[in-house]
């Protein structure tokens, strides 16, 4: 099988393929038993993303239990500033930590450029994966969007408005356009070097895009994922580029125009609006409330049909409007996905 004739990157092209390949955000997580147990081997969550054999091992664990028809790298989106020299951690009952990089000093301390000797392992990782994977699975990399990576730089932690990041932003535009900056560059390194490694599509998650104001969004949102597109294609004519603006619903259509083969749909968005709103040919993704994959049965039924008849002879990749959450039941996947592949 060719790459092209693989089912995700079929819909990519702009195919309407019944029913739709699907995957999950945070598909190898902390609702899979066996993921659990690499993690406790790892010792530690960047141990895990920087080992390439227990990276790949998580990787797989959801396509050998359940068949999607998209393997996402196993990594983090806060690996690019760890490698930049961020130091990323992950403690137990903690979310995700790094030293805080508030100024233009902060900035300077940290690399002027990726350092592909420090992301050698993740593209380690891509080659094993796509090594063991089904021919017809597609290989997924990613990265988080420039604003989304910047505002847990500078905060140093998650925040549940960014605030500290918009406050840096609009007190000293100088230091977070060069920030900013720094992402972009280090952003197309990276999904460049996954491409070569053997991803054959990548997404770039704007997980915090809904906390933009309108006045910042063009600069601090559309701009730098529009800069990282066209660097990619510019090194990977032709490259299939997933962008996910969480938050963003009723903006979709200049997400879209960057040059997207999807764009990614959160659970809060209307799906025919946002439908409706995108240009043809392009493929949507998502919008499955997690939610209701925590509470299974009817319900799930419910909100799995009322997305496939939304999507119905459009190209659509089926997936949660944000990632699976890790009290999710295991039965509940597999009655999403049986749910899917029986369609009429
Ligand atoms: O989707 C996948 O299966 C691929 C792997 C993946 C992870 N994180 C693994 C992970 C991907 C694509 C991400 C992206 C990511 N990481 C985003 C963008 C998507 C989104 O969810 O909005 C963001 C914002 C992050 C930063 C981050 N990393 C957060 C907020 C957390 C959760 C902290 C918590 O305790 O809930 C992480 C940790 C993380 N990344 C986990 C996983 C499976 C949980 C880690 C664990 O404890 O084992």
């Amino acid at each position: 099988m060719g790459v092209n004739d693989r089912p995700l990157m079929r819909v990519l092209a702009g195919e309407a393929l019944w029913p739709p390949p699907v995957w999950i955000m945070r598909q190898a997580g902390r609702y899979l038993p066996e993921y659990l147990a690499t993690r406790a081997e790892a010792g530690s969550f960047t141990r895990l993303c920087y080992t390439p054999e227990l990276a790949a091992e998580v990787t797989l664990q959801p396509i050998r239990r359940f068949g999607f028809d998209g393997s996402i790298l196993f990594s983090d989106i806060l690996i690019v500033p760890d490698a930049l020299g961020a130091e990323f951690r992950l403690d137990a009952g903690e979310g995700p930590r790094l030293r805080p990089t508030v100024d233009r000093e902060g900035l300077d301390r940290l690399a002027s450029s990726l350092p592909l000797e420090r992301v050698a392992p993740v593209m380690q990782a891509v080659r094993l994966i796509r090594a063991q994977l089904p021919a017809e699975t597609t290989l997924l990399g990613f990265c988080g969007a420039p604003w989304t990576v910047a505002a847990y730089m500078v905060a140093g932690r998650g925040t549940p408005d960014q605030g500290p990041a918009l406050a840096a932003a609009r007190t000293d535009p100088g230091f977070f356009a060069a920030l900013i900056e720094r992402l972009v560059e280090s952003s197309i390194t990276y999904l460049v070097a996954q491409l070569e490694a053997g991803a054959q599509a990548v997404q770039i998650f704007e997980s915090h895009a809904g906390s933009l104001p309108e006045d910042l969004l063009e600069t601090l949102s559309l701009r730098p994922i529009g800069r990282i597109m066209a660097g990619v294609l510019e090194r990977r004519p032709g490259s299939r580029i997933i962008v996910f603006p969480r938050g963003q619903g009723r903006r979709l259509a200049d997400y879209a125009a960057l040059g997207a083969a999807a764009i990614g749909i959160d659970q809060d968005t209307d799906l025919p609006t946002a439908l409706a709103s995108l240009p043809a040919g392009v493929a949507s993704q998502g919008n499955l409330d997690p939610n209701l994959l925590l509470e299974g049965g009817a319900a799930l039924d419910r909100g799995v049909d009322r997305v496939l008849e939304a999507v119905r002879g459009r190209p659509h990749i089926f997936n949660l409007g944000h990632g699976i959450s890790k009290d999710t039941p295991v039965e509940n996947v597999a009655r999403l996905l049986a749910r899917i592949r029986s369609a009429a």
